[in-house]
């Protein structure tokens, strides 16, 4: 088979020519433009450290989280910059006050980093986690809550799921969540980008996220955001000069001792870049790219387009080794892809970014079908 085109932005970005990437969802990929902005500030860090700490950073990541509160549709002060989405989920379930015996319904398709973060913590605080079934479809919100039991203090659940690339109905689930008195915390590890966000009406009452998958940042940025009730609450994970009496949301939950900063300082570059180089169209047409991987491989799982963005998941054949699968695409095609198992199925998930191309999108389905992996 021939080697498919590179799509029109690729060379804006920093990934290797020689690979088929068709896995920005699992750490996403950096463009130069933003790369550029985010050595600047470790260049600048390391110029003059004690002015850079002690006289320059509060302001400075002041500024980038009223920029980031813009782009999400809330406060600046309600956001604190953390690494990773792990690090957000362990912040809430470390910290979120609740008495022991609650309950923390998640379901089968979360992330299982952050599910281990809410097992580890529940076991010390007294509190359970259980999971619930999710159902795609109409009546996704009723099911879910259907499950809910009278000590469920809270709905944990990605607003775009890592197994299965679902965009779940989270302002309907939060919605009968309240009305029911439960709380929804929201994983939106690949929501900034991919979804447009209005964290204040959304109505949920804690969502974290992460910028380095599809705002493209360096590794390492991500942010909590809690809704205001909720901010005097929250006891911090890290205790350090910021852990004051009336200090700010972010001062008790942001100010993790001495450490980089130039990811979160590379936020108004990313976000720059979004508005320039990812408006609208492009990101239809990556969506476009996936409802057609979907439509040759013949995926069941999603009810309507409203149901992805830019990235599909896809049973694979039942009897699929996953890994070998997986070590053929990278050594005999150069494909990058997420193979795996899920529900004891063997799934495979494409991402579709603007370096992509529909050509790369057949060129997987064409080695899938070679390798006998297409149910
Ligand atoms: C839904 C979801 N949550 C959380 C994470 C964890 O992200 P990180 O490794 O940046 O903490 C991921 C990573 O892929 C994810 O898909």
């Amino acid at each position: 088979m021939p080697r498919p085109p590179r799509g029109a932005l690729a060379s804006d970005f920093l990934l290797d020519p020689e690979v088929i990437f068709l896995n920005h969802g699992s750490f996403g990929a950096c463009p130069r433009p933003i790369w550029e902005v985010y050595q600047a500030w470790q260049l600048e860090t390391e110029r003059q450290p004690v002015d850079f700490f002690a006289t320059r950073s509060e302001s400075l990541l002041a500024e980038a989280r009223s920029e980031l509160g813009e782009f999400l549709g809330c406060q600046g002060e309600q956001l604190a910059f953390v690494t990773c989405a792990t690090v957000a989920c362990n912040m809430l379930a470390h910290g979120w006050p609740f008495q022991p015996g609650d309950e923390i319904l998640g379901n089968d398709h979360e992330y299982g980093a952050c599910e281990r973060a809410w097992e580890y913590h529940v076991a010390r605080r007294g509190l359970t986690y259980r999971r619930a079934t999710l159902r795609p479809g109409p009546d996704c919100a009723e099911h879910l809550l259907s499950q809910a039991s009278p000590r469920t203090r809270a709905i944990y659940l990605s607003h775009l799921t890592s197994p299965t690339a679902l965009v779940l109905p989270v302002p309907e689930i939060a919605r009968l969540a309240r009305a029911r008195e439960i709380l929804t915390l929201v994983d939106g590890a690949h929501a900034p980008g991919q979804l447009d966000l209005n964290l204040d009406e959304l109505g949920v009452d804690a969502y974290f996220g992460n910028l380095h998958k599809w705002l493209n940042t360096p590794k390492g940025s991500a942010f909590l955001w809690v809704a205001p009730e909720h901010s005097p609450g929250l006891l911090p994970l890290v205790a350090g000069w910021g852990f004051e009496p009336e200090a700010s949301f972010a001062s008790w939950h942001e100010r993790w001792g001495t450490r980089d900063l130039a990811a979160f300082l590379s936020v108004s570059a990313a976000l720059a870049y979004h508005r320039e180089r990812l408006p609208p169209p492009v990101r239809q047409s990556c969506q476009a790219r996936v409802t057609r991987f979907l439509e040759a491989v013949g995926s069941q799982l999603y009810p309507s387009a409203e149901w992805y963005r830019q990235m599909g998941a896809a049973r694979l054949a039942d009897g699929t080794d996953v890994d070998h699968l997986k070590v053929q695409l990278y050594q005999r095609y150069r494909i990058e892809i997420p193979v795996y198992r899920f529900g004891d199925k063997p799934w495979i998930r494409l991402s579709s970014q603007a370096y992509n191309t529909d050509e790369e999108a057949d060129y997987l389905v064409e080695a899938l079908r070679s390798l006998k992996a297409l149910p």
